[in-house]
C-alpha cells in the first residue's frame, strides 16, 4: 500500500468566478478502497472527473499510473483508459443494449478480440458479478435496480482493470441488495487486487468498503483517515454526516471491525489531517 495509483498534486477547480477546489493534493495507494465525501456541491463528481481525465483542473496535476493526464499524449490517455473500469451513478447500462451486448461493448471496442472470445469474457464476467447466462438476452428495462448495477459492474471489469471508480454505487437500491451489491465488490477488490476510488453519500457502503476516507468541505480536503477515524472529528460537515441513528450504527458496527482488524494487524496509518 506505497505505491501512488493516482495523485492529485496541487489542484484548483474554477468554474467562472468559482472555486470549487482550492490546492489540493491527494495519494491513491495501490489496492485501498478510498472514499470520496463531501456535501452536494463540494467538488466529488468534479474531482472524479478529473481522475478520468474528462474535466481539466484551473491549475495542479493529476497523474494516473504514474502518468499526466492533461499534458500527456492522447494516445497515452487511450490506453491509460484500458486499465481503469468506471461505473457512473447515472445511465449504468445502454437501454437499447441487451445485457450481453452492453458487457461486450469495452471488449468490442478493443477491436483485437474474435466473437467467441469476446462470448466467453462476457459469459465469464457475467457469472463474476452473479447473474446467471439466461439473462444475457434480456434488456436493461427488464431488470431490477440491484441487476442493473452488477451488470455495470461486470461491464467496468470487463477489461480488467488496475483501478475501478465508483460513482454512488449503491444510491438507489433497497437495503439488501445494496448490501449485497457492497458484498460483491468487496470480494471482487480481493480476488482482482483492484484500487478503488468511490464517491458515496452512504454510510453503510462507506463503513463497508473504505480503508480511507477524504473529506471535501471549504474548497478544501479537509480530512484523510480511515472512518473511525474521520468519525471523530469535529468538523461541521462531519458532525452532521454521522448524527442520527443511522450513523450512529454505522459507527458501532465500524467499531467492531476495528477493533478486529486492530488485535490483528497493528500499525495502521495514522490519522492525516489537513488544511482547517
Ligand atoms: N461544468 C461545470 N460548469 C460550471 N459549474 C460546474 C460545472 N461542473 C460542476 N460545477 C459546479 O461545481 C460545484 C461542484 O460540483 P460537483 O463536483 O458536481 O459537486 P458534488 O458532486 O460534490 O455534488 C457545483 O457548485 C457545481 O455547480
Ligand atoms: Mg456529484
Amino acid at each position: 500500500m506505497s505505491a501512488g495509483i493516482i495523485e492529485l498534486d496541487h489542484l484548483w477547480t474554477q468554474f467562472g468566478t468559482q472555486i470549487v477546489h482550492r490546492d489540493i493534493s491527494l495519494t491513491v495507494h495501490q489496492g485501498e478502497v478510498l472514499s470520496l465525501v463531501g456535501g452536494s456541491g463540494s467538488g466529488k463528481t468534479t474531482m472524479l472527473r478529473q481522475m478520468l481525465g474528462l474535466e481539466r483542473p484551473a491549475r495542479g496535476e493529476v497523474r494516473v499510473f504514474g502518468q499526466s493526464l492533461h499534458h500527456g499524449d492522447p494516445e497515452d490517455l487511450r490506453r491509460l483508459r484500458n486499465r481503469w473500469g468506471v461505473l457512473f451513478q447515472e445511465g449504468a447500462l445502454f437501454s437499447a443494449l441487451s445485457v450481453y451486448d452492453n458487457v461486450a461493448l469495452p471488449l468490442r471496442e478493443m477491436k483485437t478480440l474474435d466473437n467467441e472470445l469476446i462470448h466467453d469474457l462476457v459469459m465469464l464476467k457475467l457469472g463474476m458479478v452473479g447473474i446467471e447466462q439466461h439473462h444475457a438476452n434480456k434488456m436493461p428495462a427488464e431488470l431490477s435496480g440491484g441487476m442493473v448495477k452488477r451488470i455495470a459492474l461486470a461491464r467496468a471489469l470487463a477489461l480488467e482493470p488496475e483501478l475501478l471508480f465508483l460513482d454512488e454505487p449503491t444510491a438507489g437500491l433497497d437495503p439488501d441488495r445494496s448490501e449485497s451489491f457492497v458484498n460483491l465488490v468487496s470480494e471482487l477488490r480481493r480476488e482482482l487486487d483492484l484500487t478503488v476510488v468511490m464517491v458515496t453519500h452512504d454510510l453503510d457502503t462507506l463503513v463497508a468498503l473504505s480503508d480511507r476516507v477524504a473529506v471535501l468541505a471549504d474548497q478544501q480536503l479537509i480530512a484523510l483517515g480511515s472512518v473511525l477515524e474521520i468519525a471523530g472529528l469535529t468538523h461541521k460537515f462531519i458532525c452532521n454526516f454521522f448524527q442520527g441513528e443511522r450513523g450512529q450504527r454505522a459507527l458501532e458496527a465500524v467499531k467492531d471491525l476495528v477493533a478486529d482488524i486492530n488485535a490483528q494487524r497493528p500499525g495502521r496509518r495514522g490519522l492525516e489531517q489537513q488544511g482547517g
